[in-house]
């Protein structure tokens, strides 16, 4: 029970019980990847593995966190958390109450004691689990209210995510708080990200006799190494060039249009743009597709399952070949699984 060993790393770290424990799962997505900074559509599914925090008010500003992941203990006054203050991974609880007293929540010090079984930085969102945990500790213990419904979560997202842009000072876009705070069981999490709008698919793979096989490479990532930021910068850059404010703006049936005038445009890196644009363009066509299928009725098996598998066969070389983002164990990986008789397989998360 993970829920108890965040309580008993709580009981030998601070000397008392914990108010209670909060959750929340990891996530993989299906599909639509490198698109929700884009105003694109995800499909998420939350995991089984989840970060667990133990939570206790305090009667001052200070933040004290603990994890069972071996590193040493936090303290940070609140009045000092910004950019990179406290650095590493305290920087995601601290930025999560940070952002909730920037919203003038009366939220002040705690202490937290965190327990993850989400593997760290593999693609699995470790670290919107920890601000997503964070945020229910902090919205039930300070009366916030925001859990009991999906409209109070998709405004709790929206504070982790600013969490993690700004004091965790990775540039992403919101899927993996929207998936850590408002998936529910059975089902997929179809996000609009232009409006946080969401219709929960329902995706049950038992029923059919298939299973969601995820594999962790663990060919580490980092959302803070530049690379994510640079993918983000040159969609940003074609948006701009295409008039666009970003490029969810772009339909389907434009694109080779739009791909024509980046590649004249003049722009040193326009075969990037062009590559960072159809990716973008072609995944959130290719999520829709999906999500058309698993609604239409019919059971996953036959043409279907074949249609859905080629999918996600298609975003992965996608995101190899236009957007860069996979590395040889991704592609050794996918190209296993298949071999092995998998319908589909793709990398998943920022690559
Ligand atoms: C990371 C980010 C997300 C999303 C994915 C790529 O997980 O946190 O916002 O951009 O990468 O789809």
């Amino acid at each position: 029970m993970s829920d108890a060993q965040a309580a008993d790393l709580f009981r030998t770290s601070f000397g008392t019980d914990p108010e209670g424990v909060w959750e929340a799962p990891g996530r993989v997505n299906l599909i639509g990847e490198h698109v929700d900074y884009q105003d694109g559509l995800v499909l998420p599914v939350a995991l089984p593995q989840r970060t667990w925090v133990a939570a206790r008010r305090r009667g001052d500003e200070r933040l004290r966190v603990v994890t069972t992941a071996g590193e040493d203990l936090v303290e940070v006054n609140l009045g000092e958390v910004a950019p990179g203050v406290p650095a590493g991974w305290a920087g995601y609880p601290a930025g999560v109450v940070w952002a909730l007293r920037q919203a003038s929540y009366p939220v002040s010090g705690m202490d937290l004691a965190v327990h993850s079984t989400v593997p760290i930085g593999a693609g699995l969102s470790s670290s919107a689990a920890l601000e997503g945990a964070v945020g229910a500790a902090a919205s039930d213990l300070y009366g916030l209210g925001l859990l009991g419904s999906d409209q109070g979560r998709a405004e709790l997202a929206g504070w982790c995510q600013r969490a993690e842009n700004e004091i965790a000072q990775a540039p992403t876009g919101g899927m993996d708080q929207a998936a850590a705070l408002r998936a529910i069981a059975g089902h997929a999490l179809l996000l609009d990200c232009q409006d946080q709008s969401l219709q929960q698919v329902p995706f049950d793979l038992d029923r059919y006799g298939q299973a969601l096989l995820v594999i962790d490479t663990r060919a580490e990532h980092s959302l803070v190494d530049g690379q994510y930021g640079a993918r983000r910068a040159a969609c940003e850059r074609a948006a701009q060039l295409l008039g666009v404010e970003l490029l969810a703006d772009v339909p389907r049936d434009g694109l080779e249009e739009a791909l024509g005038r980046l590649g004249a445009s003049g722009e040193e890196d326009a075969d990037v743009l062009v590559r960072r644009t159809r990716h973008v363009v072609t995944e959130i066509a290719r999520t829709r597709e999906l999500v058309a299928l698993l609604q239409d009725g019919r059971a996953l098996a036959g043409e279907k399952l074949a249609a859905a598998g080629a999918l996600m066969d298609a975003s992965h070389e996608s995101l190899r070949v236009d957007y860069e983002v996979t590395v040889p164990e991704l592609d050794v990986a996918c190209q296993a699984a298949r071999d092995a008789g998998a319908h589909g397989a793709r990398m998943t998360g920022g690559g």
